[in-house]
């Protein structure tokens, strides 16, 4: 069994994207800018913003951290991200997700141009990637092909089965790996014998949100398991793979934390760098 190191394999990527902010600023005079706004006083997702506005400055981009209180009017949010929309100097605009309750979130992601979606969450980026024409891809799931590619598997013919349905998790990520040749089974909280599809799979993802989820008998040997779980459990990170048991009878695993985790911000910046260029070029 070999660990796939997110933390190794996003620094790598975070030290190419830093020499080409170098050269992206050469080349038109300013540096890719990220705006981030964030509704409420959710603890997680004002740690992961504060991650993304440390990712920014640690390969050199620009961003603008937007906090607003919870009951702030949704027209005044609206405003902001129209006047980001129209800023020339702005090359990403993020919304940070769940929104409180009483926020319209299709209505204010609607407000971010294609161009701006460094989520890869708008319908023509998420249609896109489904027409195997990618612009955006939304950032979680690019993050684990990065790290599926780092393991120098072979994906074209395997059987991967990816557990979780989400708009911004599992069906980009079936996407992918469909587009990647693998044959692609979803399976999600409905699913019957859920077990009968992963102990077939080559590859599982699993992004379903259940501490340890996935067991050691609900895999075959060798197959390559990539969890995406972040529960918090007694203040501790758990994922949705039941390491321990699964760990012995995989080729390869990701460990959570330090596997998927540090893969996502990374691809955000990512995606920021190739809207700046495509912007701009
Ligand atoms: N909340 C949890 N993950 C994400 C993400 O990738 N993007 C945004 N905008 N919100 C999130």
């Amino acid at each position: 069994m070999q660990l796939i190191s997110g933390k190794a394999v996003s620094a790598d990527i975070r030290q190419d994207l830093a020499e080409k902010t170098v050269e992206f600023n050469r080349q038109f005079g300013r540096v890719p800018a990220l705006a981030v706004i964030i509704v409420g006083d959710d603890p997680a997702s004002h740690t992961y913003v504060n991650n993304k506005i440390k990712g920014c400055a640690q390969v050199g981009f620009r961003s603008i951290c937007q906090k607003y209180e919870n009951g702030t009017p949704q027209e005044e949010i609206a405003a902001y991200i129209r006047s980001l929309a129209e800023d020339d100097g702005v090359d990403g605009i993020l919304v940070q997700l769940p929104l409180p309750k009483g926020y319209d979130e299709k209505y204010l992601l609607s407000l971010i141009p294609d161009s701006k979606d460094v989520d890869g969450f708008s319908p023509t980026n998420t249609g896109l990637l489904s027409m195997n024409m990618p612009n955006t891809v939304s950032c979680t799931p690019l993050g684990v092909m990065h790290l599926l590619a780092s393991t120098g598997v072979e994906l074209a013919g395997k059987d991967a089965v990816v557990i979780g349905r989400s708009n911004t998790v599992g069906k980009p990520m079936a996407m992918l790996l469909l587009n990647a040749n693998c044959t692609v089974t979803v399976c999600h909280s409905k699913t019957k014998d859920l077990a009968s599809y992963t102990r077939k799979a080559d590859v599982v993802v699993v992004a379903i949100g259940r501490p340890k989820f996935l067991k050691g008998d609900m895999v075959k040997d060798g197959a390559v398991v990539i969890d995406v779980g972040i529960n918090r459990v007694d203040g501790k990170l758990v994922g949705d793979v039941d390491f321990e048991e699964v760990a012995p009878k995989c080729s390869f695993i990701t460990p959570v934390p330090g596997g998927v985790g540090p893969m996502t911000i990374t691809m955000l910046l990512a995606n920021t760098l190739s809207a700046a260029k495509n912007r701009l070029s």
